[in-house]
This record gives structure tokens, C-alpha cells and sequence, in this order.
């Protein structure tokens, strides 16, 4: 990859990609948002005119094969990015892909053989709570051994409120992959088995609503891990992770900057969209994989196994809680690339 500037294409522009345009245009030296796709060209426009006038296509596939583009950012929605990102492979580009890789496991074992094929990891994934710095802090408490050693990880991810009738397969694909790439990350352990129980908050949601998941793991060398995802608290969007270790915890905190004292009350305001509260993660992760471009480093972030991996648990949850059942999570041998 060049060492100069990274002229990087952006597929997809709505409120993730339009974030990502944003923060390489005004945060991230050493690169440029040379081009944006988007299926609705007004929103492309509106992101093009945001990060110095990019260049507008047509096609998303003419944006990946463009010479004039050395990196490609995939934004768009969920169903589309094993498909985009099998084109970036073809096309030898390096692609940073929105969580989840894929939302089928079929389709994850697809990009995932690609790209051990090729034999270089041209995959980034955009699990961005391994940069935000409230996550960081955790796993490097955790591996100072100063509390002994991790044995549970909790999560809690709520959401204030999502489309009325979203089921728990939705849910567990968009939302909880981030939740088992938290545990996997803050425990350096792999999810052995899932089960995942789920209900409907509200009697006027449709019948198939499951909004409310818990959701319990088996981890590798004797480690525990317990999520709640619920996504129609009606109060805003907040995330946790707390590592329970042999003698002491560590825990994700979140504050917003500013304490406010208004009607009787003193606190601190609850993020209602899920963009703001990980702005510094996403800003690092873009710095970290433009690094890794120009300077042919690792990129500290999710890979392809990360993401495979999550899709596998995925899978499995889903599952788990159409059965009832506790489902093992079946892995294939990690290639030597990831090793
Ligand atoms: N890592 C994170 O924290 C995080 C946060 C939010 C969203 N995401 C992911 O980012 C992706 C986009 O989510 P969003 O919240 O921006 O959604 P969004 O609905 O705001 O934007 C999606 C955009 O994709 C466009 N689009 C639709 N079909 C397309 C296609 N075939 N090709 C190109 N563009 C197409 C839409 O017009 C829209 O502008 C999703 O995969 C989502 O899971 C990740």
C-alpha cells in the first residue's frame, strides 16, 4: 500500500458512513475522502459536499475498482457488506467494513476463505468499542494481572428505541455482535457455547417482537460471560462492559463531560443516538487503520476471524433462542493469517 496519502471511497452515507466521511476529513492525516456511494444519491451529495466535495458515483462496484481509490469504507446496510467486501478482495483493495461482516455464516466462511486465499488481511471490521478508551482501560487492567485473573465479563446495550416488530434474530445479528466481540476482546478468551433467552416489553408490539435479550456464554479457560440487550428503554443509548476478575471489577464508564444541575435534579444526560457516545473510538479506529495502510503495520482492530467468529456466535445465538436450547459454537481451525 502507498505510503503517501490514502484516497479512501465511502459506500454507503447514511448516519455511519456520513461519521466516517466526516472524522477522515476533518481528524485522520495522511488521507482523503476521494469518493462516496450511496443507493440514495441525495445522501450522497449531502456527504460529499461535507468532506471537501468527494467525488460522487453511480455504481458501488466502479467506486471499488476505481484506480483513483486506494481504500474503501463500507457503510451501507448490513445485508450488503459480504458482497462489498468480496468485491474490495477482488479488487486487492483494503476495505474497513461495518460490523457485521456478513448476516449469514454461510456468507462470513465466504469472506473469510477469500481473504485467506489472497494471504494478506486486507479485512478490517468495524467493531469500535476495541478502540474507545473506556474499553481499553478495562483490558489493560485486566491483562496487569493487578486483580487477578478475569472470570466473567457483563454487558449491558440499550437502545431508546427501534422499529416496532424488530425480532431477536435482527437484534442479535445488528446489535449483539458488538456485545460478543466485547467479551471475546475483554476476556482474550472465545465463546464456547450461547444461550440467549428473550421477551417482548411492551403488549402492543408485534407477536414475533423479542426486544429484551439476556444472553449467557461459556468462554474458553474457565471464564463467564452475561449480556442484557434491550432496545426500547425509552430513556437513550447506553453501553457497559464490566470485567468481574478474582479479587476486584473493572467497568466501562461513559460520563458525559458536563454535569448538569436543572429541575431539582443533578446528573449527567443520557446520549438518546449511538453515534456520539463512541465518536472517539471511531475517530480512533480510522487513525489506526489509516496507520496500518501507510506504514504496512497491523491494524489493531477487528479482522475477518473477528468477524466470522461473531457471526458464528451469532448463528449459534440465534438458535439458542428459537430452541431453548444451550448451542455450542462451532469454529473452524484459526488460519495461520490470524494466528
Ligand atoms: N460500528 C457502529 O457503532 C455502528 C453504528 C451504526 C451503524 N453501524 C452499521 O453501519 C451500517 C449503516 O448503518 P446506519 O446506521 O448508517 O444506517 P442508515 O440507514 O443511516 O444508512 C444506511 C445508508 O445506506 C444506504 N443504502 C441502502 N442500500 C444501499 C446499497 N445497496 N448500497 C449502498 N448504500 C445503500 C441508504 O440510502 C443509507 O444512506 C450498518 O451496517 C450498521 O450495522 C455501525
Amino acid at each position: 500500500m502507498s505510503t503517501g496519502n490514502i484516497r479512501v471511497g465511502v459506500i454507503g452515507t447514511g448516519g455511519m458512513g456520513t461519521r466516517h466521511a466526516v472524522n477522515i476529513h476533518r481528524f485522520v492525516g495522511g488521507a482523503t475522502v476521494s469518493a462516496v456511494y450511496d443507493l440514495d444519491q441525495g445522501h450522497a451529495n449531502q456527504a460529499a459536499a461535507q468532506c471537501g466535495n468527494a467525488r460522487v458515483f453511480d455504481d458501488p462496484i466502479k467506486l471499488i475498482n476505481d484506480n483513483s481509490i486506494d481504500a474503501v469504507v463500507i457503510a451501507s446496510p448490513d445485508g450488503t457488506h459480504a458482497d462489498m467486501t468480496l468485491a474490495c478482495l477482488k479488487a486487492g483493495k483494503p476495505v474497513l467494513c461495518e460490523k457485521p461482516l456478513a448476516t449469514r455464516a454461510e456468507d462470513a466462511v465466504k469472506v473469510l476463505e477469500a481473504e485467506v486465499a489472497i494471504g494478506r488481511k486486507l479485512i478490517a471490521v468495524g467493531f469500535m468499542r476495541r478502540f474507545d478508551p473506556q474499553h481499553v482501560a478495562v483490558k489493560n487492567m485486566a491483562m496487569s494481572g493487578e486483580i487477578g485473573k478475569p472470570l466473567l465479563w457483563k454487558g449491558v446495550h440499550r437502545n431508546a428505541q427501534i422499529a416496532f416488530g424488530i425480532t431477536g434474530a435482527t437484534i442479535l445479528i445488528n446489535s449483539a455482535g458488538h456485545d460478543f466481540d466485547s467479551a471475546r476482546f475483554l476476556l482474550s478468551e472465545e465463546v464456547q457455547d450461547v444461550s440467549v433467552r428473550g421477551l417482548k416489553s411492551r403488549p402492543e408490539l408485534h407477536q414475533d417482537t423479542k426486544d429484551l435479550l439476556l444472553i449467557q456464554m461459556t468462554m474458553s479457560n474457565n471464564c463467564l460471560a452475561t449480556a442484557e440487550v434491550y432496545v426500547n428503554d425509552e430513556y437513550g443509548y447506553e453501553v457497559s462492559a464490566e470485567l468481574v476478575c478474582q479479587c476486584g471489577t473493572a467497568i466501562t464508564e461513559q460520563p458525559d463531560k458536563t454535569l448538569v444541575r436543572a429541575k431539582s435534579h443533578r446528573g449527567f444526560y443520557v446520549a438518546s443516538d449511538w453515534l456520539s457516545p463512541f465518536q472517539d473510538a471511531y475517530v480512533a479506529e480510522l487513525i489506526d487503520w489509516v496507520d496500518s495502510l501507510q506504514k504496512g503495520q497491523p491494524f489493531h482492530g477487528a479482522s475477518a476471524w473477528d468477524g466470522y467468529v461473531t457471526m458464528m456466535v451469532t448463528t449459534a445465538a440465534i438458535q439458542s433462542l428459537n430452541t431453548g436450547a444451550v448451542v455450542p459454537v462451532k469454529l473452524i481451525e484459526k488460519p495461520a493469517l490470524y494466528q
